[in-house]
């Protein structure tokens, strides 16, 4: 087969090696493999050059509206002195700039004591990140991985990351008539198949447990313990304020909908939907829905209050996206430039088909009373 990459080898060794895979550490190789995995290689991921987009690549009033409820949190905690801004998978950067731009211009008595950590598991992405945010030197700070997820690091005021939670990697599973049945990669006459065979650990069937989901028979479906011990670990290191989540996902009732037989894997290669993870490995992103649900409730076992929770068009039509666009608009140069911007607004907050409806947003707070963020007053409020 001619897509097949240096992947393929490293994993069939592995198979050989160890026995079958599960899909978990079959995603894992794929997106995080050193040097070969699809966010640890080179090359351009995201906007037109890459392979998708995401709501930063689309505008920088994106980023700008979160940065109005950034704000906004900070008022809500009482105008700290020192306010600490953690980024988590920043990718090159892009959201964080826009985010410093507008607090510098707009908000500079809290941008006087700002800090933003950014933790982005790619090392290499730092380059990239420190040239985009160059403006901002000396209230900037990077953090790795192990540092930030190790318990010794903590902070007050936000964390909030930007499709992270579709990037870590899922367990799969089948309901047969036998039960409950994890996915396995595997290899069949030299080809990387799927086999079926009982759950690699019970923490799968806890999982669907607690959310009280039974599968019907023939359906499939992922289970992302990752996201789970990812919101324990991050609301952990948040001794106060908030947390900003936002991802393409559903409530579980609906991510786990019978319905949905096939569960949300999808792969992506230069904006093309693929739905087999088994080619071009390292080449093509491949993702799944998160399961907000689960992201709540673990935040809640953590001592996190939910906020707010609900689509990306009523939070950035709510927290003051049409300003921002007109604000914009009135340095267009040319009525061309003004169209482009009304195309881009409706990109961002169509609910049918755009990026506004599959895209959710979730807050959730810690030593915060009753926080009047802007997406609460509602949309038009
Ligand atoms: C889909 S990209 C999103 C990048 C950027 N936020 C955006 O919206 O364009 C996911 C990023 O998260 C990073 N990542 C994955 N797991 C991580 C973790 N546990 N902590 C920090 N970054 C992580 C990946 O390396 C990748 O750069």
């Amino acid at each position: 087969m001619t897509d097949k990459t240096p992947l393929n080898a490293i994993i069939a060794n592995r198979i050989a090696e160890q026995g079958r895979l599960t899909f978990a550490a079959f995603m894992e190789a794929c997106l995080y493999e050193p040097g070969l995995g699809y966010y640890t290689s080179p090359g351009r991921k995201v906007g037109a050059e890459g392979d998708f987009y995401t709501s930063i690549s689309v505008h920088a009033a994106f980023g700008r509206v979160i940065a109005r409820e950034i704000a906004q949190m900070w008022r809500c905690m009482d105008s700290p002195a020192r306010f600490t801004l953690v980024e988590c998978g920043a990718g090159n950067g892009r959201l964080a700039c826009d985010i410093m731009d507008f607090l510098a211009q707009r908000e500079q008595e809290m941008y006087a004591g700002l800090t933003l950590v950014l933790v982005e598991r790619e090392p290499s992405l730092e380059t990239a990140q420190r040239e985009m945010l160059a403006q901002h030197d000396g209230r900037v700070a990077w953090l790795g991985p192990e540092e930030f997820y190790s318990g010794r690091f903590t902070f007050s005021g936000c964390l909030y990351s930007n499709e992270l939670i579709d990037a870590l990697p899922v367990h799969r599973v089948l309901m047969t008539a036998d039960g409950l049945q994890e996915i396995y990669v595997t290899l069949r006459d030299g080809e990387l198949a799927e086999e079926a065979g009982p759950p690699s650990t019970p923490a799968i069937a806890e999982y669907l447990q607690r959310l009280g989901i039974e599968l019907h028979p023939g359906q499939q479906a992922e289970i992302n313990l990752a996201a789970r011990e990812w919101l324990a670990t991050a609301a952990r290191t948040l001794e106060n304020g908030f947390i900003l989540t936002i991802d393409y996902g559903f409530p579980a009732a609906e991510l786990y909908a019978p319905h949905r037989t096939r569960g949300t894997l999808l792969c992506y290669h230069r904006h093309q939907v693929e739905e087999n993870p088994y080619i071009r490995l390292g080449l093509q992103d491949i993702t799944s829905h998160v399961d907000f649900t689960t992201l709540m409730r673990r935040g809640e076992a953590e001592g996190l209050q939910t906020v707010w929770f609900g689509e990306q068009y009523r939070f950035l039509l709510s927290a003051g996206i049409v300003e921002e666009i007109e604000e914009i608009e009135r340095s267009a140069a040319s009525q061309e430039e003004k169209l482009r911007l009304r195309l881009t607004l409706k990109k961002l907050i169509m609910p049918e088909g755009g990026m506004g409806d599959t895209f959710r947003v979730l807050i959730q707070s810690r030593g915060v009373e009753a926080p009047r963020l802007l997406c609460r007053r509602g949309i038009g409020g």
